[in-house]
């Protein structure tokens, strides 16, 4: 018998004694089983979000059986609430639940999830805390509820555990702990009720495939959403927004999307969702000429009705029982109320070409939004409102723009499971630029993007520092609504500025392929390196650990420690921003070769490297047989069905393949098939020398490519 069976026997001998019932599983998508505990609620995460998941994408993993933890996952109902145990074994590492800032291992921690501005201490509460999290080994748990629900990720030990912590004497031996080893991850789920599911790997980054897929899969952005952005002060006009429109231009840096901020609606904080009639006399014609200069127009907003709104009266019994700066909380679980918010935003705004929103202050604080006592008329819990509002913010907008056959990429300040096929990217008013990181590595667990924003900065060298960051994100942008900055509002760096913001566009053929991976396979285009082959402590790495001595491999110790400073962008780099005050950092290379991004010399190999790249560059490195495909620097996206000259960059010496993807960038026809995949190849001649092949396109399908260039960038390879 192995070590897992025996231990099952002991935990089953174990709940017996104390209620705990084991839960029946079945497999409702292949490698994904889900387990009923009493009587979960109707209304949950899921239900709200109404994803769909991608079965088609399911068919591109590996077969996986039943984890073998499964019959050890134990759960009972006390109190009205339902608590869920699931064991835990030495050395396991725990990954995800929901955006923390500070930390990417997340066993012995003791968070409670809830909806929350964050406020800079990992609690569980934060923008987006999805109960979802994933082991080191290669399995994951989700637990579909919309309720505050509190977890012990393995903190606590059981006197009658089978895997318990053995005692130790503090006064003699130096390994004592204040927290000794727990065995098992515990969730406490206020309600009678939960529906948990299981997620196979087999390795952590298909765990995370599996669960993005069950939602439906990652959003397919519009070309244009991976240009770059600017959103304005607030209280500019007409006039002061075309300007900045003109100026960027005029400087030659790029520009997809501008957004206003307060002060393009007659009222806000409560808001009207009605133009001012002083700052935007002709909104119709000021769209339109934005449109005109290729420049979109994203709206700020909270939805909250002003009693000055056209539709505060008819909302009004559709709204919850308390305000929000004396505006009305539309109840948006009731059909109606969604349906009027939805007329007035396209009636107002998307009609007149409007191609997206932010939608602030769905997430907290406290103070702000509705106690746990409020009412919807619904009969929705204030509680679950507060875990689901930005789910139903992301939705009820996409809906508009769906039925419109047109894409829309905007931002929300909360979210929760579900939402990871919704065209939002996550932002809020914290600004640690090293945090802003691990939110970026973190959301790529929990199906959700996040921009590392760039407001404003005390130092040249920190603007440029976060910049360059926020290029290598889902959404490039300034955010200067209180700062007014612009790009290049530090003159000493504003070229070094420009030349990444003309980067991103460069790259914008791999970004939007990228994408296209995350919504067809569920790869999170931003992520943590735990989810990259071998730099997980998943069973391979622990054997090698076992069998190693720590200082003769410093790579396996690098896999030890918490790693939430670099990261992984698309298929091929590794990103390892410079902070503010920084002339040199560590970058941790996994196994195989690794190129310097701008150079293609060789850097290291399973390393622990030491970069002093001067103020000019971010670090970024690309994998052996690395394809990345650019464009030339342009300042906006190209247009649908525009054909786009490639330059095709090969890294080190490997033979190489990617799959470029191509559609027509702006409406949904890609869910009825209409896209396609062009297979690059770079292979070795029998002279020894790379060449490169792109096949053609497929009849009848997008092709955007123009003429192709190979570019080699290391030398000699
Ligand atoms: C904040 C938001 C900022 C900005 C500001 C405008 O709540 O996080 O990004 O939009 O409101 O008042």
């Amino acid at each position: 018998m192995n070590i897992r069976k025996i231990f099952t026997l002991m935990v089953c001998w174990v709940s017996v004694l104390s209620g705990m019932a084991s839960i029946t599983w079945t497999e409702v998508e292949p490698g994904i089983w889900k387990g009923i505990v009493g009587t979960p609620e109707d209304y949950n995460l899921l239900s709200v979000a109404g994803c769909k998941p991608s079965e088609q994408g399911f068919t591109r993993l590996p077969q996986v059986a039943l984890p073998s933890l499964a019959s050890q996952i134990t759960a009972d109902i006390r109190d009205g609430k339902t608590n869920i145990s699931i064991p835990l074994v030495k050395n396991e590492q725990l990954y995800g639940f929901g955006l923390n800032f500070q930390t990417v291992h997340q066993r012995g921690k003791i968070l409670n999830l809830h909806v929350d501005h964050y406020g800079g201490k990992d609690t569980g509460r934060t923008h987006a805390p999805v109960p979802f999290y994933i082991s080191s080994d290669g399995y994951g748990v989700f637990v579909n509820s919309a309720r505050y629900i509190t977890v012990y990720a393995g903190s606590g030990a059981r006197k009658d555990s089978p895997n318990a912590p053995v005692a130790k004497d503090r006064n003699t031996d130096k390994t004592w702990s204040s927290r000794p080893y727990s065995d098992a991850v515990t969730m406490v789920v206020p309600a009678p009720g939960a529906e948990i599911y299981l997620i196979g790997g087999p390795t952590p980054m298909d765990v995370v495939r599996r669960y993005n897929l069950l939602c439906g899969g990652g959003t397919l952005p519009p070309r244009w959403g991976l240009g770059f952005t600017q959103r304005t002060q607030k209280l500019y006009d007409a006039a002061k927004v075309e300007k900045e429109a003109d100026e960027f231009e005029r400087m030659g840096y790029p520009l997809d999307f501008i957004g206003l901020e307060p002060g393009w609606q007659s009222k806000a904080y409560p808001c009207t969702f009605e133009w001012d009639n002083g700052r935007f006399s002709d909104p119709a014609a000021f769209v339109k000429r934005m449109l005109d200069k290729n420049v979109r127009i994203n709206l700020w907003t909270n939805p909250y009705v002003s009693p000055a709104s056209g539709i505060y009266e008819a909302m009004y019994p559709l709204s919850g029982s308390h305000t929000v700066w004396c505006g009305i909380v539309p109840d948006l679980a009731m059909p109606e109320a969604r349906r009027l918010w939805k007329d007035k935003l396209e009636k107002e705004h998307v009609s007149l070409g409007v191609s997206g929103y932010k939608i602030d202050e769905v997430d907290g604080y406290d103070f702000y939004l509705w106690p746990d006592a409020a009412v919807f008329p619904s009969g929705v819990s204030a509680e679950q409102m507060r875990q689901t509002y930005g789910l139903w913010v992301q939705k009820t907008t996409d809906d508009i723009f769906r039925k419109n056959n047109t894409r829309t990429y905007g931002l929300v300040r909360a979210s929760n499971a579900g939402a990871n096929s919704m065209p939002y990217v996550l932002y809020n008013d914290y600004y640690s630029h090293k945090d802003f990181i691990t939110a970026l590595i973190n959301s790529g667990f929990c199906g959700v993007l996040w921009t590392p924003e760039v407001r404003s900065s005390k130092s040249a060298e920190d603007w440029l520092r976060r910049f360059q960051s926020v290029v290598f994100s889902p959404m490039a942008m300034i955010n200067a609504w209180s700062s007014g900055t612009k790009p290049w509002s530090f003159p000493e760096v504003a070229d070094q500025v420009k030349e990444y913001a003309l980067l991103r566009m460069q790259m914008m053929p791999y970004w939007y392929s990228e994408f296209a991976r995350y919504h067809f396979d569920g790869i999170p285009p931003f992520r943590a390196m735990n989810l990259e082959p071998g730099f997980s402590l998943d069973s391979a790495v622990r054997a090698e650990l076992q069998n190693s001595n720590l200082d003769d491999n410093p790579y396996l110790e690098a896999v030890t420690k918490e790693i939430k400073d670099q990261y992984m962008a698309g298929k091929y780099l590794l990103v390892a921003p410079m902070f503010e005050g920084e002339t040199s950092r560590k970058v941790i290379l996994p196994k195989g070769d690794w190129y310097d991004f701008y150079t293609g010399d060789f850097v290291g190999n399973g390393s622990t490297i030491e970069v002093t790249p001067g103020l000019d560059k971010i670090p970024v490195f690309v994998k052996d047989g690395a394809i990345i495909p650019m464009m030339e620097a342009r300042l906006h996206a190209p247009a649908p069905g525009e054909k786009v000259d490639l330059e095709i960059r090969h890294y080190g010496k490997a033979d190489g393949n990617y799959r470029l993807y191509d559609d027509d960038g702006v409406s949904f026809d890609y869910e009825k098939g209409d896209y396609s995949w062009r297979d690059i190849k770079v292979e070795r001649q029998k002279n020894g020398a790379l060449k490169g092949s792109i096949s053609r396109p497929e009849k009848g399908k997008p092709d955007t490519v123009g003429k192709v260039t190979w570019k080699f960038m290391t030398k000699n390879s």
